[in-house]
C-alpha cells in the first residue's frame, strides 16, 4: 500500500508521515533527502549547481541511498553516511537548483520508486501524488498558514541568531520556488485529502488521516 503526504515546507509533513508510518508499521519515505543527498555531493564535488549537463553527468554516477533506521533514516552516498550533513543551511540554500531540474529529478523519482518497491510505504515531498506514485492507495496535502509554519520552524531551529521575521520570509521564498517552477510544481491534485494543521496537535492530524484511511 502507497499513501503520500505532500505539501509546503514545514506545513509537518516529515513530523506526521513518521508518525504515520509508525503507527501502521509502514515504511517512511523521506524523497527530500534524495535532492538534498545529491545537493551535497554537488557542493562536495563543486560541480556548478547551475550547469544541468553537468549535473546530470554527476548524478548518474552518484549512489544514493535512503534507508529506514531504529532512529529515523540514515542516507548514504557513495556509501558514505551524511544523514547529519544534508540538514546544513548550505545545502538547503543551494537544493533549489537541484529541485528544479527535470532531468535530476527524473532520476531520482526513478531512485525514490526503487527505494518504495515491494514495501508499504507513507512517502512524503513536494510531488509524491502527483508524479511519484500517481496510482497511490490514499493522498494526502497538509498545509498551514505561513505564520504557524514559520513558528514552527523558528522553534525547532537551534540556531537563534535567525528571528521569526526571517524565518518567515525564507519559507515564503521557499513557498513560491516550490510552486512556480516548471518541473513538478508543488500542487494538489484533485484526488488529494486536504487537511489545515494550523490549529491542530501532530497526534490530532495523525489520528485524523487515519480516520480517512
Ligand atoms: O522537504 P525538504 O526541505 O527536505 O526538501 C528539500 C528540497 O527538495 C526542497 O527545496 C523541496 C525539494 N523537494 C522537491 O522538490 N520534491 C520533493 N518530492 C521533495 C523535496
Amino acid at each position: 500500500m502507497i499513501i503520500t503526504i505532500d505539501g509546503p515546507s514545514a506545513s509537518g509533513k516529515s513530523t506526521v508521515a513518521k508518525a504515520l508510518a509508525r503507527r501502521l508499521g509502514f515504511h517512511y519515505l523521506d524523497t527530500g533527502a534524495f535532492y538534498r543527498a545529491f545537493t551535497w555531493k554537488v557542493i562536495k564535488v563543486g560541480v556548478d549547481p547551475k550547469d544541468e549537463n553537468a549535473l546530470y553527468r554527476l548524478v548518474k554516477e552518484t549512489q544514493i541511498e535512503v534507508q529506514n533506521a531504529h532512529t529515523g533514516i540514515k542516507v548514504l552516498v557513495d556509501g558514505r553516511d551524511v544523514t547529519e550533513e544534508i540538514r546544513d543551511p548550505q545545502v538547503t540554500e543551494k537544493v533549489h537548483y537541484i529541485a528544479s531540474k527535470a532531468r535530476i529529478r527524473k532520476h531520482l523519482v526513478e531512485l525514490q520508486r526503487q527505494t518504495a518497491a515491494g514495501t508499504d510505504v507513507v512517502a512524503e515531498g513536494r510531488d509524491t501524488g502527483t508524479v511519484v506514485f500517481p496510482k497511490a492507495d490514499k493522498k494526502f496535502y497538509l498545509d498551514a498558514q505561513p505564520e504557524e509554519r514559520a513558528r514552527r520552524r523558528y522553534a525547532e531551529l537551534g540556531d537563534k541568531k535567525t528571528t521569526h521575521e526571517k524565518v518567515l520570509e525564507e519559507l515564503r521564498l521557499r513557498d513560491q520556488r516550490d510552486s512556480t517552477r516548471q518541473a513538478s510544481p508543488l500542487r494538489r491534485g484533485p484526488d488529494f485529502i486536504c487537511l489545515d494543521t494550523t490549529k491542530l496537535t501532530v497526534e490530532e492530524v495523525v489520528d485524523t488521516l487515519l480516520k480517512k484511511l
